[in-house]
């Protein structure tokens, strides 16, 4: 069985979903893991302890202050004495305590003195998920290295609410847990990867800079992507509001010639993903002082120097990695264009995307994409860019195969 004495300590916070929790607890056992529970004071206005206990079979957690399972067990040890962490349902509330390092009951002091894995499935209501607060605790979070499993969209308990909030289903958490302990040799082990992503700035003056819609969502989203393959990644990223992927080399830049650098010194690696959308152009001679508007003054113009190809560079090197991968974002002649920079770049594959407005793509969450190779052109579906990432990391992993 797939999670075999492994020891789950699962958190129940106060959601409706809660009742979904006795579903996982049998689940989970039902696998051969064993369950030891801790419920939050909002959990038990939901489902009791008598039921939790009865199904996980071990007692019940929920006071910080309790003699008798301070005693016996103690929050340290409870914190220690387990394969995983998993917290289902996590409320708003106790997500937004894990992220600011609160603990002012069981679950919280629980999750601040753990070293052990965790995975959360939260379970709110669409607008809390969607509410700025929640948004900035879950990168951090995702930044502390804790996994997430769902939310879903669909219909909330709340009539006429729908969105995304739902706990992930009840299998889909048991299914997270299992690829935590999945033990399978990761394909990418002992791969080295270099990822560029985001716009580049290229300064104008000390304030004003030239730069493009580029948010870093696909480049950091391959980076993590090979990261779970097993590679080791350096990302070099231009400026970009999303965070860090958990567990890659991450390497903040602003201009072209410093992503450039960045690469470089990076070499040798095993693999090449040139995802940043770099600035052709940077201006020539950038002023150290801000440039005045000034009255009666003529109106300023900047001249150009092109910015060195990064992508062109390491496709050329003599320390080439295995796999060059670029990127083209193209408004038009998508094949075309994407056929004849696989050529001039010394590339092993373009991910050509259409980047006009209508499609969204620039910020957006998804993407398009037509796979040009020097053995042909492969079309994919729409798809999340987390999805176009994991596919194209499990191609290069393929590609890599001995
Ligand atoms: O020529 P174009 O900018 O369309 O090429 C896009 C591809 O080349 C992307 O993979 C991008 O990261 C890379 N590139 C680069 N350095 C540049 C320009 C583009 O690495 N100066």
């Amino acid at each position: 069985m797939a999670l075999t004495g492994k020891r789950v300590l699962l958190i129940i916070s106060g959601g409706i979903a809660a009742y979904k929790s006795l579903d996982l607890i049998r689940r989970l056992r039902e696998r051969g893991a064993s369950v030891r529970p801790v419920m939050t004071d909002g959990a038990q206005k939901f489902i009791t302890p008598l039921a939790v206990g009865a199904l996980a079979a071990d007692h019940v957690f929920t006071e910080l202050f309790s003699r008798e399972d301070e005693q016996d067990v103690g929050h340290i040890r409870l914190a220690r004495d387990c394969d995983i962490v998993v917290i289902a349902p996590a409320t708003a509330s106790l997500l937004a305590k894990m992220a600011h390092g609160l603990a002012d009951d069981l679950a919280s002091t629980i999750l601040l003195a753990t070293d052990r894995p965790i995975l959360t499935a939260p379970a709110m209501n669409p607008k809390m998920w969607d509410n700025a607060a929640t948004r900035r605790n879950i990168a951090t979070l995702q930044t502390d290295g804790v996994s997430f499993v769902g939310p879903a969209k669909g219909e909330m308990a709340e009539r006429g609410e729908a969105g995304t909030g739902r706990m992930a289903e009840v299998l889909d958490i048991v299914a997270a847990i299992e690829l935590h302990f999945d033990e399978k040799p990761k394909p990418l082990a002992g791969r080295s990867a270099i990822v560029t992503s985001g716009p580049t700035h290229e300064p104008i003056d000390p304030v004003r800079y030239i730069a493009n819609r580029s948010s870093g969502k696909q480049g950091h989203a391959i980076a993590a992507a090979l990261r779970d393959l097993g590679a080791k990644v350096t990302l070099v990223s231009g400026p970009v509001t999303i965070p860090d992927p958990h567990g890659v080399n991450t390497i903040h830049v602003e201009r072209a010639e410093e992503m450039m650098q960045a690469v470089m010194a990076a070499l040798p690696a095993d693999i090449a993903i040139m995802v940043a959308a770099v600035a052709d152009w940077r201006v020539a001679s950038a002023s150290d002082q801000k440039i005045k508007k000034q009255p009666g003054q003529s109106i300023p113009t900047l001249a150009l120097a092109e910015n060195p190809d990064i992508l062109s560079t390491v496709g050329h090197h003599k320390l080439r990695p295995k796999i060059v991968i670029g990127f083209a974002a193209e408004t038009q002649d998508i094949e075309k264009n994407g056929r004849a920079k696989l050529e001039r770049k010394g590339a092993d594959l373009i991910v050509a995307n259409d980047v006009s407005p209508a499609t969204g793509v620039m910020g957006g969450a998804r993407n398009q994409v037509k796979l040009i190779g020097h053995d042909g052109v492969e079309a994919w579906p729409d798809l999340d860019k987390d999805e176009v990432a994991a596919r194209l990391a499990a191609l290069v992993a393929e590609r890599l195969k001995p």
